[in-house]
Protein backbone atom coordinates (compact mmCIF):
# COMPACT_ATOMS: atom_id res chain seq x y z
CA UNK A 1 0.00 0.00 0.00
CA UNK A 2 2.70 2.22 1.04
CA UNK A 3 4.74 1.36 -1.77
CA UNK A 4 2.11 1.92 -4.06
CA UNK A 5 1.71 5.35 -3.37
CA UNK A 6 5.09 5.91 -3.51
CA UNK A 7 4.99 4.85 -7.30
CA UNK A 8 2.23 7.45 -7.42
CA UNK A 9 4.13 9.90 -6.30
CA UNK A 10 7.70 8.47 -8.32
CA UNK A 11 5.70 8.51 -11.21
CA UNK A 12 4.05 11.62 -11.16
CA UNK A 13 7.42 13.69 -10.80
CA UNK A 14 8.76 11.74 -13.34
CA UNK A 15 5.81 12.81 -15.47
CA UNK A 16 6.59 16.14 -14.36
CA UNK A 17 9.84 16.21 -15.49
CA UNK A 18 9.19 14.84 -18.70
CA UNK A 19 6.48 17.56 -19.10
CA UNK A 20 9.72 20.38 -18.38
CA UNK A 21 11.91 18.48 -20.70
CA UNK A 22 9.75 18.37 -23.61
CA UNK A 23 8.42 22.03 -23.10
CA UNK A 24 12.34 23.51 -23.29
CA UNK A 25 13.24 21.89 -26.09
CA UNK A 26 14.41 25.56 -27.29
CA UNK A 27 14.65 27.48 -24.52
CA UNK A 28 12.63 30.93 -25.85
CA UNK A 29 15.54 32.69 -24.16
CA UNK A 30 18.32 32.21 -26.77
CA UNK A 31 16.85 33.60 -29.62
CA UNK A 32 18.85 31.47 -32.92
CA UNK A 33 22.29 32.65 -33.88
CA UNK A 34 22.45 30.61 -37.32
CA UNK A 35 19.54 30.58 -39.45
CA UNK A 36 20.31 30.31 -42.97
CA UNK A 37 16.74 29.40 -44.61
CA UNK A 38 14.22 30.00 -42.40
CA UNK A 39 12.83 33.79 -41.54
CA UNK A 40 15.93 35.26 -39.03
CA UNK A 41 12.59 36.62 -36.98
CA UNK A 42 10.64 33.16 -36.92
CA UNK A 43 8.87 32.68 -32.98
CA UNK A 44 9.99 30.68 -30.78
CA UNK A 45 7.19 28.51 -31.49
CA UNK A 46 7.29 27.73 -34.97
CA UNK A 47 10.68 27.67 -34.80
CA UNK A 48 10.25 24.32 -32.54
CA UNK A 49 7.12 23.22 -34.24
CA UNK A 50 9.12 23.19 -37.53
CA UNK A 51 11.87 20.54 -35.56
CA UNK A 52 9.46 18.63 -34.31
CA UNK A 53 7.71 18.54 -37.77
CA UNK A 54 11.06 17.35 -39.05
CA UNK A 55 11.36 14.56 -35.89
CA UNK A 56 8.41 13.01 -36.67
CA UNK A 57 8.80 13.64 -40.80
CA UNK A 58 12.00 11.45 -40.41
CA UNK A 59 11.16 9.85 -37.41
CA UNK A 60 14.68 10.87 -35.83
CA UNK A 61 15.69 12.83 -32.66
CA UNK A 62 17.13 16.19 -32.86
CA UNK A 63 20.47 14.80 -32.54
CA UNK A 64 20.10 13.00 -36.26
CA UNK A 65 21.16 16.67 -37.23
CA UNK A 66 22.19 18.87 -34.26
CA UNK A 67 25.51 18.78 -32.60
CA UNK A 68 24.56 18.18 -28.86
CA UNK A 69 24.72 20.83 -26.61
CA UNK A 70 25.04 23.58 -29.62
CA UNK A 71 22.16 23.92 -31.80
CA UNK A 72 23.78 26.68 -33.89
CA UNK A 73 26.48 24.72 -34.88
CA UNK A 74 26.64 23.02 -38.67
CA UNK A 75 29.26 20.53 -37.85
CA UNK A 76 26.44 18.10 -39.09
CA UNK A 77 26.58 18.09 -42.63
CA UNK A 78 22.94 16.88 -42.32
CA UNK A 79 22.11 20.54 -41.45
CA UNK A 80 22.91 21.83 -44.63
CA UNK A 81 21.03 18.84 -46.26
CA UNK A 82 18.19 19.81 -44.33
CA UNK A 83 19.05 23.67 -45.87
CA UNK A 84 18.35 22.85 -49.24
CA UNK A 85 15.58 20.07 -48.44
CA UNK A 86 13.37 23.29 -46.88
CA UNK A 87 14.57 25.50 -49.85
CA UNK A 88 13.29 22.77 -52.26
CA UNK A 89 10.09 21.83 -50.25
CA UNK A 90 9.37 25.80 -50.40
CA UNK A 91 9.93 26.50 -53.71
CA UNK A 92 7.96 23.13 -55.21
CA UNK A 93 5.20 25.24 -53.35
CA UNK A 94 5.40 28.80 -54.69
CA UNK A 95 6.61 27.56 -57.78
CA UNK A 96 4.06 25.45 -58.60
CA UNK A 97 1.54 23.92 -56.36
CA UNK A 98 0.25 27.39 -55.43
CA UNK A 99 0.06 28.40 -59.13
CA UNK A 100 -2.57 25.41 -59.95
CA UNK A 101 -5.80 25.33 -60.16
CA UNK A 102 -8.32 22.74 -59.75
CA UNK A 103 -10.81 22.10 -62.06
CA UNK A 104 -14.31 23.57 -61.45
CA UNK A 105 -15.70 20.32 -59.76
CA UNK A 106 -12.66 19.67 -57.93
CA UNK A 107 -13.90 21.05 -54.41
CA UNK A 108 -10.84 19.79 -52.47
CA UNK A 109 -8.36 22.21 -51.11
CA UNK A 110 -4.98 22.51 -52.82
CA UNK A 111 -2.94 20.43 -51.37
CA UNK A 112 1.04 21.69 -50.79
CA UNK A 113 4.05 19.97 -50.48
CA UNK A 114 5.67 19.24 -47.03
CA UNK A 115 8.76 17.24 -45.33
CA UNK A 116 6.64 14.09 -45.11
CA UNK A 117 4.96 14.14 -48.64
CA UNK A 118 8.19 11.94 -49.60
CA UNK A 119 9.98 11.16 -46.02
CA UNK A 120 6.65 9.11 -44.21
CA UNK A 121 8.62 8.46 -41.25
CA UNK A 122 12.49 7.54 -42.80
CA UNK A 123 15.10 9.79 -43.11
CA UNK A 124 16.05 8.33 -46.53
CA UNK A 125 12.44 7.62 -48.42
CA UNK A 126 12.48 4.50 -50.40
CA UNK A 127 10.43 4.57 -53.25
CA UNK A 128 9.47 0.78 -54.60
CA UNK A 129 10.27 0.40 -57.84
CA UNK A 130 7.91 -0.38 -59.69
CA UNK A 131 7.38 -2.34 -63.13
CA UNK A 132 5.51 -2.43 -66.13
CA UNK A 133 4.35 -5.93 -67.50
CA UNK A 134 5.37 -6.84 -70.97
CA UNK A 135 1.26 -6.31 -71.78
CA UNK A 136 0.86 -3.36 -70.51
CA UNK A 137 3.92 -2.12 -72.12
CA UNK A 138 2.39 -3.15 -75.53
CA UNK A 139 -1.27 -1.88 -75.13
CA UNK A 140 0.11 1.42 -74.61
CA UNK A 141 1.98 1.08 -77.79
CA UNK A 142 -0.48 -0.04 -79.30
CA UNK A 143 -3.06 2.98 -78.42
CA UNK A 144 -5.20 0.90 -76.03
CA UNK A 145 -4.91 2.67 -72.94
CA UNK A 146 -8.09 5.22 -71.43
CA UNK A 147 -6.49 8.09 -72.63
CA UNK A 148 -8.18 6.66 -76.50
CA UNK A 149 -11.23 7.87 -75.76
C1 LIG B 1 16.17 16.95 -40.27
C2 LIG B 1 17.16 17.77 -39.56
C3 LIG B 1 16.78 18.47 -38.29
C4 LIG B 1 16.15 17.92 -37.19
C5 LIG B 1 15.66 16.50 -36.99
C6 LIG B 1 16.09 18.97 -36.20
N1 LIG B 1 16.66 20.12 -36.68
FE1 LIG B 1 16.88 21.88 -35.69
N2 LIG B 1 17.64 22.75 -37.36
C7 LIG B 1 17.86 22.11 -38.56
C8 LIG B 1 18.37 23.06 -39.53
C9 LIG B 1 18.73 22.79 -40.98
C10 LIG B 1 18.44 24.31 -38.85
C11 LIG B 1 18.93 25.62 -39.45
C12 LIG B 1 17.85 26.25 -40.33
C13 LIG B 1 18.36 27.47 -41.08
O1 LIG B 1 19.56 27.55 -41.39
O2 LIG B 1 17.54 28.38 -41.37
C14 LIG B 1 18.00 24.07 -37.49
C15 LIG B 1 17.97 25.04 -36.48
C16 LIG B 1 17.64 24.81 -35.17
C17 LIG B 1 17.74 25.78 -34.11
C18 LIG B 1 18.28 27.21 -34.23
C19 LIG B 1 19.78 27.18 -33.87
C20 LIG B 1 20.45 28.53 -34.02
O3 LIG B 1 20.84 29.13 -32.99
O4 LIG B 1 20.60 28.95 -35.18
C21 LIG B 1 17.32 25.18 -32.96
C22 LIG B 1 17.27 25.80 -31.56
C23 LIG B 1 16.96 23.82 -33.31
N3 LIG B 1 17.17 23.63 -34.66
C24 LIG B 1 16.49 22.90 -32.43
C25 LIG B 1 16.06 21.61 -32.77
C26 LIG B 1 15.42 20.70 -31.86
C27 LIG B 1 15.14 21.00 -30.37
C28 LIG B 1 15.14 19.57 -32.56
C29 LIG B 1 14.38 18.35 -32.09
C30 LIG B 1 13.04 18.63 -31.52
C31 LIG B 1 15.63 19.77 -33.92
N4 LIG B 1 16.18 21.02 -34.00
C32 LIG B 1 15.53 18.83 -34.92
C33 LIG B 1 17.69 20.76 -38.81
C34 LIG B 1 17.08 19.85 -37.97
C1 LIG C 1 10.18 15.64 -53.07
C2 LIG C 1 10.54 14.70 -52.03
C3 LIG C 1 11.20 15.26 -50.78
C4 LIG C 1 10.79 16.28 -49.96
C5 LIG C 1 9.58 17.19 -50.12
C6 LIG C 1 11.74 16.34 -48.88
N1 LIG C 1 12.71 15.39 -49.04
FE1 LIG C 1 14.30 15.06 -47.83
N2 LIG C 1 14.98 13.63 -49.10
C7 LIG C 1 14.33 13.17 -50.23
C8 LIG C 1 15.11 12.11 -50.85
C9 LIG C 1 14.73 11.33 -52.10
C10 LIG C 1 16.27 11.95 -50.05
C11 LIG C 1 17.42 10.95 -50.26
C12 LIG C 1 18.46 11.55 -51.14
C13 LIG C 1 19.67 10.62 -51.20
O1 LIG C 1 20.56 10.74 -50.36
O2 LIG C 1 19.72 9.74 -52.07
C14 LIG C 1 16.16 12.92 -48.98
C15 LIG C 1 17.11 13.08 -47.99
C16 LIG C 1 16.96 13.88 -46.87
C17 LIG C 1 17.90 13.95 -45.77
C18 LIG C 1 19.23 13.19 -45.68
C19 LIG C 1 19.01 11.89 -44.94
C20 LIG C 1 20.29 11.06 -44.82
O3 LIG C 1 20.39 10.31 -43.83
O4 LIG C 1 21.15 11.15 -45.71
C21 LIG C 1 17.38 14.80 -44.82
C22 LIG C 1 17.99 15.14 -43.48
C23 LIG C 1 16.11 15.29 -45.36
N3 LIG C 1 15.91 14.72 -46.59
C24 LIG C 1 15.28 16.15 -44.72
C25 LIG C 1 14.12 16.71 -45.28
C26 LIG C 1 13.30 17.71 -44.63
C27 LIG C 1 13.52 18.25 -43.24
C28 LIG C 1 12.32 18.04 -45.51
C29 LIG C 1 11.24 19.11 -45.37
C30 LIG C 1 11.73 20.45 -45.16
C31 LIG C 1 12.50 17.21 -46.70
N4 LIG C 1 13.60 16.42 -46.52
C32 LIG C 1 11.68 17.24 -47.84
C33 LIG C 1 13.12 13.62 -50.71
C34 LIG C 1 12.41 14.69 -50.19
Amino acid sequence: MINNQRNKVFVGAMMALLVIVSVAAISPNTPPKNLKVLPKDISHDSLEYLMKFYNVSLKVKCGYCHVKGSKESDANPLKDVTRKMIVMTDEMNSKYLKTITHQPNDTTALQLVTCNTCHRGEAKPKVPAITISKEEHKEHKEGKEEHKD
